[in-house]
């Protein structure tokens, strides 16, 4: 059994790796190159990867794709798309091409708040921590200017500040529920340092307090930090088109088209187990501009999956009608997001795609990424209610084998050819490959 390892995080690189092939990988040799092969040979750009993270032994690539023709607000911009998953960024950009030519997307950042909580437990008598906490919440954002000063220059700080009694749903137990803005930036350093004085302001402040006895006097800080949900920062991408237009082809009329898309989403509206794959679809479009843009993706899954549940049952995150003859679809998501600070300046790539998106202000991003996620359901809706999914998926996949396979450019025109009248297998595409190349 391989025994545990003392002091790992000094070990160079290539120690580890080799600690690794060692205790783990049965010596493979293969285990060192294939790490290897993924430094950078510039050692600056390398070290800076090393030190975004701790123990880091190589890079972990994925493909950056462009989806372009997205037409918001009136304006065009081309989406750079992190993601592993084929077919994305090709449904975005067939999406964002079919609304370009219905008069694009519509975007608007309804409001921006971000929010922390400092959780405490208080054993006494609430209307004297009311009383304390009144007197005292001016002394809490004083105690913050270090930190908030240039944030206010900005036009950002703390909103506002409350005392909440949670004491119905756990004993003793108290918040700071704090109100913030972060401006352009996710905020997420700035509101923990608030949260994090804040608490050894109150505490100080309790333990100082002449009105309290000595258990109210041991006012016990459990935690301070921000939260990752977000329901007032919360941003709004619509389409609409009068529903003759919807209809690309004779197979189907506008008002076909329209009632089995609204159909879709009613489903996923109602029935969970649709509205998470459903909502995953979104998250295909919102996931890769967050990640390309160096955001942090977890947060905004975590956000906006509870917000998806806020009603008391996990719904679609998107909605449909037919309003007058004219087809709306749309959505209203929390995002935090940031286009100043943390990996926005460091990562060379996060700063090249937000030269792409024209330099976003954290408004202008919320705004992209919201329509990125709209316009990968309308084109996961519009597969699935008309073609079927499998059809596109399996082009990319009959590409991805024919890759693997060193087809030659003439092969993969031959073999999409014959692919439109066969079923595409794995062994089907090996098979025909094979036959064509004897
Ligand atoms: C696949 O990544 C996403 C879809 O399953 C989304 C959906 O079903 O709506 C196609």
């Amino acid at each position: 059994m391989t025994k545990p390892v003392n002091g790992f995080s000094k070990l160079t690189k290539t120690e580890k790796i080799e600690w690794l092939a060692k205790n783990y990988l049965h010596d493979n040799s293969e285990a060192i190159p294939i790490l290897k092969q993924y430094w950078n040979d510039d050692e600056k750009l390398q070290k800076l990867h090393d030190e975004f993270i701790e123990n880091t032994v190589s890079n972990f690539y994925l493909p950056l794709g462009l989806a372009p023709n997205f037409l918001i607000n009136g304006k065009y911009y081309v989406l750079p798309m992190a993601i592993e998953e084929s077919s994305v960024v090709a449904a975005a950009s067939k999406a964002a091409k079919f609304w370009s030519e219905r008069g694009g997307f519509k975007a608007t950042v309804i409001n921006q708040k971000k929010i922390g909580q400092v959780h405490f437990l208080f054993r006494g008598d609430y209307p004297k921590l009311e009383n304390l906490f009144k007197d005292i919440e001016p002394k809490l954002r004083e105690a913050v200017k270090p930190i908030t000063r240039n944030m206010e220059k900005r036009g950002g700080g703390i909103l506002n500040i409350e005392l909440i009694d949670k004491t119905e749903d756990l004993e003793n137990y108290y918040q700071l529920f704090v109100k913030f803005d972060t401006r352009d930036s996710m905020g997420a350093n700035f509101i923990n340092s608030c949260l994090e004085k804040f608490a050894e302001v109150l505490q100080e402040e309790a333990s100082n307090a002449e009105t309290f006895n000595k258990e109210e006097k041991d006012l016990q800080i459990i935690m301070s930090i921000l939260s990752n949900y977000v329901p007032e920062c919360i941003v709004r991408a619509e389409v609409s088109c009068p529903v003759a237009e919807l209809s690309e082809d004779s197979n189907m009329t506008g008002e076909q088209f329209a009632e089995k898309f609204i159909q879709a989403v009613r489903i996923a509206e109602i029935e969970p187990y649709r509205a998470v794959t459903h909502n995953k679809g979104v998250m295909n479009g919102i996931d890769a501009v967050v990640l390309a843009t160096g955001n942090d993706f977890r947060a905004v899954e975590a956000g906006i999956h509870a917000y998806a549940s806020k009603d008391g049952q996990y719904s679609s995150l998107t909605h449909a009608k037919v309003e007058n003859g004219i087809f709306k679809f749309w959505l209203e998501i929390p995002l935090a997001l940031g286009t100043v600070g943390g990996l926005t300046s460091l990562h060379p790539l996060v700063k090249l795609a937000l030269d792409i998106l024209q330099k976003p202000s954290a408004k202008d991003l919320m705004q992209i990424t919201a329509v990125a996620g709209l316009a990968q359901n309308f084109a996961a809706l519009r597969s699935l209610t008309t073609t079927g999914i499998q059809q596109g998926h399996m082009k990319m996949h009959l590409m991805n084998i024919l890759n693997q396979n060193q087809a030659t450019d003439k092969e993969k025109e031959d073999m999409v050819e014959y692919f439109t009248h066969h079923t595409i297998t794995h062994s089907s595409v090996i098979e025909q490959l094979e036959k064509m190349r004897a």
